[in-house]
């Protein structure tokens, strides 16, 4: 498990408290971050006691719980609710992950949920992500060809389909970006593991005619090369991918291509 540093307004209070309904057998202790930078207030954490009997088995089942029953003012962000969305992911317990697809059962003790580290907040558990999603952008994620549109599809065979798997089952929820110490520090200008997969990803697919001009564009001390392969990435990935892999894939056709 990887356990990360909090936002970096470290001073954090004690908030509110809520107790358990009355009556409730089986309860869970959630302390979750709070702050609202419009406010003017210090971010706190508030405690709630949920009725185990009462509730989904999911973390963001306890949030909605809380947010529909108990305090309507917790801010986060949920679509899918099923890992394919990417818009719920925060850190719980430690790690960056998912709260669709984390089980309250798998947290010992009180269940800690903050946000994704190292990122400007907006609302509570919402983070500012528009710097990753401007470097997205720039990495131009489509398919790109210079070539005339064929009557049907560009085809593939079996073996360059596959070259992608492991790449496009990314949901581009941002865990190992705001996992990466390179990203903490330099995130202004290193693009982190997300977007170099996302990067990776269209390098990587046969039908694309850029791949020269997409190596060219990462050519940089910083942009690239500030990956110093500490794995935060793989290790949190809520998918199972391996962003550190497609990283090392990218130097080594920098390399290759120079000789
Ligand atoms: S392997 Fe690279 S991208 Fe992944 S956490 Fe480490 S420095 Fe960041
Ligand atoms: S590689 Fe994994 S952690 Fe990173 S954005 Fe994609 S799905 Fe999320
Ligand atoms: S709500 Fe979509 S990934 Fe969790």
């Amino acid at each position: 498990m990887v356990a990360f540093t909090l936002p970096a307004n470290s001073k954090i209070t004690d908030g509110k408290s809520w107790p358990a309904p009355s009556g409730a057998k089986r309860t869970k202790t959630y302390k979750i971050y709070r702050w609202d930078p419009d406010s003017g207030a210090t971010p706190r954490v508030d405690t709630y006691q949920i009725d185990l009997d009462d509730c989904g088995p999911m973390v963001l089942d306890a949030l909605i719980k809380i947010k529909n029953e108990i305090d309507p003012t917790l801010t986060f962000r949920r679509s899918c609710r099923e890992g394919v969305c990417g818009s719920c992911a925060m850190n719980i317990d430690g790690t960056n992950t998912l709260a669709c697809t984390k089980n309250m059962d798998d947290v010992e003790g009180e269940v800690k949920v903050y946000p994704l580290p190292h990122q400007p907040v907006v609302k509570d558990l919402v983070p500012d992500l528009n710097q990753a999603y401007a470097q997205l952008a720039s990495i131009e994620p489509w398919l790109k060809t210079t070539t005339p549109a064929p009557e049907r599809e560009r085809l593939q065979s079996p073996e360059e389909r596959a070259q992608l798997d492991g790449l496009w089952e990314c949901i581009l929820c941002f865990c190992c970006t705001t996992a990466c110490p390179s990203y903490w520090w330099n995130g202004d200008r290193y693009l982190g593991p997300a977007v170099l997969l996302q990067a990776y990803r269209w390098i990587a697919d046969t039908r694309d005619e850029f791949t020269g001009e997409r190596l060219d564009q990462l050519e940089d001390p910083f942009r690239l090369y500030r990956c110093h392969t500490i794995m935060n990435c793989t290790k949190t990935c809520p998918k199972g991918l391996n962003p550190a892999k497609a990283i090392a894939e990218i130097k080594k056709l920098m390399v290759e291509r120079k000789t």
